[in-house]
């Protein structure tokens, strides 16, 4: 496909539709229910006001940060999400690829169709592990093993999927794993009946060798738990509306959370990140770094590895422009003040 009409995230999703069977868009573009919060995501960020500073001699913007001793280029990671090979035939190797050439980190889900030894042959940036805990906690302790003696630079643990949400668009588009995509590390869909608790992430914590980061909290009560049960981060998210229906946009949610944890770990999030001033906006309410779900599966499914890469650098660019119109010349320089009060 010829990316160069892709000046947008909008843009892959206007073309991922035409080359995405049915069933495999439905998938990836439905949320949970009446698919408000999904709406919300996107409707507070667009809410939120931005405060320009001009003449402010700011060229070159840098975007590098530093997260658990990680050296990132910048705040933009691929977030977990499942099935690559139902968006394109090379599923998360094009991925990997993709995020290497973006210098972005790629947060594998556990429900990679590819196995996590072929993904990590193929990476050139840093790799983190979504975690899905299973009723068989010692298949979930071999698969964190196996991950981190992989090279997996963090753990995601996903706490916000107890049950999977009410996905009535994706049942009415047909969803259905083709025989040959297979999920290499996951034993079948979610049907836990032995609820994840705060024990198992005290658990976890006793033996995990890498930062371990709790996916999904979403209130300062919860957050002040993750910490308790020694979490090393905080992802806010609301799994992009597709759990739980009707929970606020994780930009309404964030600045709580981030004010309860008060810079103890870094706090990141994702859900509705579709600009750069998207970025910037998280960033100036208290996220380290945010990570980018459904734009990413519809580069994939556009172009493979590059159209991956596409869409963070798109996002890159996009913040640097932002950036440079509020005088921010580095990403610790993204403060409240950004916003138009
Ligand atoms: C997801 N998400 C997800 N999260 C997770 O922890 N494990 C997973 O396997 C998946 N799978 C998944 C599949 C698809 C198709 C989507 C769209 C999402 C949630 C994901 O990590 C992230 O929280 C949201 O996608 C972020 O919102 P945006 O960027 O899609 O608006």
């Amino acid at each position: 496909m010829d990316l160069s009409e892709c000046l947008n995230l909008a843009d892959f999703e206007e073309r991922a539709v035409e080359r995405m069977s049915k069933m495999a868009y439905e998938y990836v573009a439905s949320g949970a229910a009446d698919e408000l919060t999904i709406r919300w995501n996107r409707q507070a960020f667009d809410a939120i006001k931005l405060n320009p500073t001009v003449l402010n001699g700011i060229g070159q913007p840098d975007t590098r940060l530093s997260l658990f001793g990680q050296e990132l280029s910048h705040p933009i990671l691929i977030a977990p999400t499942a099935y690559h090979k139902l968006m394109h035939p090379e599923g998360e190797l094009a991925t990997a690829r993709g995020a290497g050439a973006a210098a972005a980190v790629y947060v594998v889900s556990s429900f990679t169709t590819t196995p996590l030894a072929e993904i990590t042959r193929e990476a050139t940036q840093p790799l983190w592990f979504q975690l899905y805990v299973r009723d068989d906690r010692e298949l979930t302790k071999s698969l964190i093993q196996e991950a981190e003696d992989r090279g997996f630079r963090a753990l995601c643990i996903t706490v916000d999927t107890a049950v999977p949400g009410v996905r009535n668009r994706q049942e009415k588009g047909g969803f259905r794993l083709p025989d040959d995509v297979i999920t290499h590390h996951m034993p079948g869909p979610l049907d836990e009946k032995k609820p994840l608790t705060w024990k198992d992430i005290e658990w976890i914590n006793s033996f995990a060798r890498t930062p371990v980061l709790l996916k999904g909290i979403l209130n300062a009560s919860d957050a002040e738990k993750a910490i308790q049960s020694g979490a090393s981060g905080i992802i806010v998210s609301n799994h992009g509306g597709r759990n739980l229906d009707t929970v606020p946009a994780t930009i309404d949610a964030l600045p709580r959370v981030a004010d309860q944890v008060n810079q103890r770990v870094p706090v990141l999030m994702d859900g509705g990140i579709r600009r750069g001033t998207d970025v910037l906006k998280a960033i100036a309410l208290g996220a380290s770094a945010v990570l980018v779900g459904k734009p990413v599966c519809f580069g994939l499914a556009c172009a493979g590895a590059e159209g991956v890469t596409k869409v963070v650098e798109i996002l890159r660019t996009e913040l640097e422009i932002a950036m440079i119109l509020t005088g921010r010349a580095t990403i610790s320089g993204i403060d409240h003040s950004v916003i138009w009060k």
